[in-house]
């Protein structure tokens, strides 16, 4: 059998493609607020229904520029089970991330230890969406007047998530999002920084580009620009966006119907109106049943993974140390298995079934 990966690009029509290819070939512009990225940004706020979407480079960028565009400086409070990308942001923008406990079953920052942890130092919750689940934006957003605290979330898993029919992505001062080639919504690399402020949009923007706003240099900018052939990308895949959330849909529901019945393992809870199907984590009871189940999968050529691993809070070169047990216990046992639009059912239902036998 051919291998079987935890995700795979979503792979537009050629044709549709090379279309884009050859108007810029006839602009001969490839970076820098080029054509394809204002058609892009434009219809990423029409697709999104909301005012400014400022695409950059990844979405690791996003996070450093959301960062900078609200000119933080201090303590940032953000989850342990998250990829690395989201805590590097903070450290490599000068601030110390504090890591709190997550709520076992959504998998996101518990909002609990959120309050508990907040001390004379903070400045702002940085927040993850984690899998695309929403994290709970109205508790989030009370604690954030009640301190006076800016947030953050990072939705680089959660494009097309709505919460009563509003993008999730209008809430907190600012949300980023990932358009990595695994991604929903895949630009090669490329991301997004989305905010309902226009002046930070406008400031996004400057940074984004070395700090310029028209010929003068006024912020401390650097380089986050998308280029041209990724808005290209962009554009394309847009198209295709609802219709890979509901076969994503489809196969999620296939592992579900199977591996929800099984006492050892239990699946993330989520509210199917809320939810884009970006990945189908299982945890299990104990590690080894984990490492048992990985290794009859790889035997068959499929490759899940261990996402989140480890538990961030237990990295030595983050500066503030702190316990949280959830995300320590979940990411030793979480496994995320494959899921993506091209995956056939069948498929799904062997990995299931293998893992029933497994247990
Ligand atoms: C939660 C989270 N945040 C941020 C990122 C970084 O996104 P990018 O790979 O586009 O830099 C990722 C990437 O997978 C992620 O999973």
């Amino acid at each position: 059998m051919d291998a079987v990966h935890v995700t795979k690009p979503f792979l537009p029509p050629l044709k549709e493609f090379i279309i884009y290819l050859e108007k810029l070939w006839e602009t001969g512009i490839f970076t820098h607020n080029g054509p394809l990225l204002n058609q892009f940004e434009q219809e990423l706020q029409n697709y999104l229904n909301i005012e400014n979407v400022v695409c950059v480079s990844n979405g690791t960028i996003a996070i450093q520029l959301a960062i900078k565009a609200l000119a933080l400086h201090g303590e940032i409070i953000t989850t342990p089970f998250t990829f690395i990308a989201t805590a590097d942001a903070i450290l490599w923008e000068k601030c110390k991330p504090v890591f709190v406990d997550i709520d076992p079953e959504t998998l996101n920052i518990s909002t609990e230890e959120i309050e508990k942890n907040i001390t004379e130092n903070t400045v702002a919750i940085l927040a993850v969406h984690v899998f695309g689940n929403p994290c709970d934006v109205k508790k989030i957003h009370e604690i954030s007047q009640k301190y006076n605290l800016r947030v953050i979330y990072d939705g680089a898993h959660a494009m097309g998530v709505r919460i009563d029919g509003k993008t999730l992505f209008s809430y907190g001062d600012i949300s980023t999002v990932s358009f990595h080639a695994t991604k929903l919504l895949q630009t090669f690399e490329g991301g997004a920084v989305i905010t309902e402020s226009g002046e930070i949009a406008r400031k996004l923007k400057r940074l984004r580009f070395f700090g310029y706003e028209g010929r003068d240099i006024v912020d401390e900018g650097f380089n986050g620009k998308m280029t041209e052939v990724s808005a290209a990308m962009g554009l394309v895949n847009l198209k295709y966006l609802d219709e890979v959330i509901s076969r994503r849909k489809k196969l999620y529901e296939i592992y579900q119907m199977t591996l929800c019945p099984i006492k050892k393992i239990t699946l993330q809870k989520i509210n199917p109106k809320s939810f884009n199907y970006s990945y189908f984590p299982v945890i299990f009871e104990r590690e080894q049943d984990l490492l048992k189940v990985e290794h009859r999968l790889k035997e068959s050529n499929i490759h899940p993974r261990r996402y989140f691993y480890p538990s961030l809070n237990t990295l030595d070169f983050f500066p503030i140390k702190t316990y949280t047990p959830n995300s320590e216990r979940i990411a030793k046992n979480i496994l995320c298995l494959p899921l993506y639009d091209s995956l056939p059912e069948e498929t799904v239902q062997m990995i299931a079934n293998l893992i029933v036998d497994v247990i």
